[in-house]
């Protein structure tokens, strides 16, 4: 990992009092929205950075929950183990009723929330419906393809295709496997990460958001984007999901080939981050720019360093901390929220849908909180601050 880019040796990195005094400012963010976000789920983005309450049938639902065991795992405060296992009733509920869960991103929903309360208090119903949706996700698998279907009916033939955020929802049918001794669900994600690594990162180790695939011979198409400038821009936040997908399939299947391409593809990440570190919602992107910054981004490239982090020893292991450690200070000092007045969210800044001419997405929760940059940011302080065990 080269780490000469002269900006990132000239700040330094965040201290241990530093992330502590964050830690508390986000523990006192996360109390401030109880009761109110117990038995409601949090919209998927603010609004002037203040969340109105939601329904759980977003692909977002599980971040917040998240969020929650996180502040429980913290502090060991009932008051968060309660209002994530009322959470946990509604995930089951969801699954069961199948609300919305047509959808590769059973992962996301279903890893933070019902996988994590399970290795953390041993809850029955919290496992049962993590494995109701793994068994939903593997559904997604195309055999032709050997991949996870995104969006939509597995039997459209303009939906035939992976996106690169799925790599984080493979850890879902990792643990799938290890609770029931059934390799199934492991093989599929294994497969589908092969595929993904083949046809999204392209020769410079920029990433490609989307890719379509033939549905008669599931011969790999062509790249396009949703939410990235372009089907040939890199979306920064398309990248960090590479970053931290790869670090864990990497977890997974210690591979030194995939540790190569973390390497490149955190590399391109890191090489393309503006003077103050907060990358543009697109690289396209870069000083000078009035478009807006994706904080988010930032802070999941931060977890998949610290989740390489514990992959490594040595030396190694200390080059991926240093990097989290100099990239997480910029986040705390420009983008986390600093007290329920200002926001009842983690991490000002973040973009959730740029419209641009060359792609299919919405202008929407530009410059405010989402639910994933929260729930990232807070699983950062997390791991600086003690050992923690991934619900990834
Ligand atoms: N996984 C969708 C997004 O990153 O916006």
């Amino acid at each position: 990992m080269k780490i000469e880019q002269k900006h990132l040796q000239e700040i330094p990195e965040i201290t241990d009092a530093k992330v502590q005094e964050a830690l508390a400012v986000a523990l006192g963010q996360t109390r401030s929205c109880l009761p109110k976000f117990s038995s409601e789920f949090k919209h998927i983005f603010s609004n002037h950075n203040f969340y109105t309450t939601a329904p759980n049938n977003q692909w977002t639902n599980g971040f917040w929950t998240g969020e929650l065991w996180l502040a429980y795992e913290n502090t060991g405060d009932e008051v968060f183990r309660k209002a994530a296992m009322e959470q946990v009733k509604s995930f089951l509920n969801r699954i069961e009723q199948e609300i919305e869960t047509d959808t590769h991103d059973l992962g996301f929903l279903y890893s933070p929330s019902c996988v994590a309360a399970w290795k953390i208090t041993g809850d029955d119903t919290a496992k049962k419906a993590a494995l109701m949706a793994a068994d939903k996700l593997a559904e997604r698998f195309h055999k032709k393809g050997q991949f996870l279907q995104a969006w939509g009916s597995l039997e459209d033939k303009n939906n035939y295709r992976l996106i690169i955020d799925c790599l984080l929802n493979l850890p879902l049918l990792y643990w799938a496997s290890e609770e029931t001794g059934n390799p199934k669900y492991a093989d599929l994600a294994k497969a589908h990460f092969e595929t993904a690594l083949k046809v999204v990162i392209r020769p410079d180790y920029s990433t490609y958001h989307t890719y379509y695939f033939d549905p008669e011979t599931g011969e790999p198409l062509r790249g396009v984007t949703h939410q990235g400038y372009s089907a040939q821009s890199a979306w920064s936040r398309g990248q960090s999901w590479g970053v931290y997908g790869i670090a864990l399939g990497y977890r997974y299947n210690p591979n030194p080939r995939y540790k190569e391409l973390f390497d490149h593809v955190t590399e391109y990440f890191l090489e393309h981050l503006p003077e103050n570190l907060i990358p543009y919602w697109d690289f396209t992107f870069t000083d000078g720019s009035d478009e807006p910054r994706d904080s988010s981004a930032l802070a999941v490239t931060v977890c998949g360093l610290l989740e390489m982090a514990d992959c490594v020893t040595g030396k190694e292991r200390q080059t991926y901390l240093h990097l989290a450690r100099c990239l997480f200070r910029p986040l705390v000092d420009l983008c986390a929220a600093k007290s329920p007045r200002e926001s009842n969210g983690q991490l000002l800044h973040g973009v959730y849908g740029r419209k641009t001419p060359y792609n299919d997405c919405i202008d929407h929760g530009i410059d405010e909180c989402n639910l994933w940059g929260d729930y990232y940011y807070m699983e950062a302080l997390t791991r600086l601050s003690r050992k923690w065990n991934p619900y990834w």
